[in-house]
């Protein structure tokens, strides 16, 4: 009982770290309902007590259907962000789970995505593959339906943010984004969704059906020279997994440019920083 009021006591103060710290983003959309986290964090302890993979009808807002969902919103930053265009999970509305022959697990999903910069939002389908194994594999996305929310076209920013920082300005941060009061100059929210974008990557990679991760900080992202026609840059982000509560900080190289999006050229993991250490050594 004891563990447990604990666990919820953490969740909440997640919660309100969230709402304090993150203006803009996708933890936010998650965080806006403390009731929610409450009971999912309730769940989670006794899910974690009995350790089961139950098959069939999910609650959606639980855990299982949540991680899952997170999920479909990294494949769709990686596949589709770009400085103006991120997409949040809004909310999860029906949820199936099934063994799939020895091989991993599927989920079957009905969501709401939200894209946050032009506040939009869709009701899709999406499919969602854990592969079984001994090597952890990327989980597998499949959107059978979300037409209108990814045809969003934000080409003509994108390409004025493109040719200013091709030519004339650089960007590198004094300041994490958001700071520890949770601003982001203006001129830096097109970077700090960028960096999201990118960090979608290892996001999505790094999922399994025991993780909920969002971004919780970028440290810094500093532009480099490139001898081509994409913008490159370093950035060292903050990641923050709700779940175990760790925060596994990374390092990345990446370039983007409106005509190729985002790639990524290298990741790396620093050592893990832990959730009561953040909280206790604020920037
Ligand atoms: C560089 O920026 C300045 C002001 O920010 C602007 O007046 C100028 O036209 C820009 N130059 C180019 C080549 O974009
Ligand atoms: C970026 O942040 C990381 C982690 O806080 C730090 O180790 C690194 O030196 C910083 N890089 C720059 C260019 O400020």
């Amino acid at each position: 009982m004891g563990l447990r009021r604990a666990i919820v006591l953490v969740a909440l103060m997640e919660v309100t770290w969230s709402l304090n710290v993150m203006t803009i983003g996708p933890e936010t959309v998650f965080s806006a309902h403390p009731e929610a986290a409450e009971e999912n964090a309730e769940q989670e302890a006794a899910a974690a007590e009995e350790d089961v993979m139950a098959t069939g009808e999910l609650n959606p807002n639980h855990y299982p259907a949540q991680r899952a969902a997170k999920v479909v919103q990294h494949y769709l930053n990686m596949r589709y962000g770009s400085p103006y265009k991120l997409f949040g999970l809004k909310e999860v509305h029906s949820g199936n789970v099934e063994e799939v022959a020895d091989s991993g697990r599927k989920y079957q999903l009905q969501i709401s995505v939200q894209e946050i910069i032009s506040n939009t939002e869709e009701k899709c389908s999406a499919e969602v593959f854990f592969p079984s194994g001994e090597k952890q594999l990327s989980p597998q996305v499949q959107i059978p339906s979300c037409e209108e929310i990814l045809k969003l076209d934000a080409t003509s920013e994108e390409e004025a943010l493109y040719q200013q920082y091709k030519t004339n300005k650089t960007v590198h941060t004094e300041k994490p984004l958001p700071d520890s009061y949770g601003h982001i100059d203006p001129e830096m929210i097109p970077f700090w969704h960028l960096s999201i974008v990118a960090t979608s990557f290892i996001m999505l990679k790094e999922s399994t059906q025991n993780t909920l991760y969002n971004v919780a900080q970028v440290a810094n992202i500093t532009q480099l020279a490139t001898e081509n026609d994409q913008l490159k840059f370093d950035c060292h982000v903050l990641l923050h997994d709700l779940v175990s509560q760790e925060i596994p900080q990374v390092k990345l190289l990446f370039t983007w440019s409106p005509a190729e999006g985002v790639k990524v050229l290298h990741t790396e993991q620093l050592p893990h920083i832990h959730g009561c250490e953040k909280q206790a050594k604020p920037n």
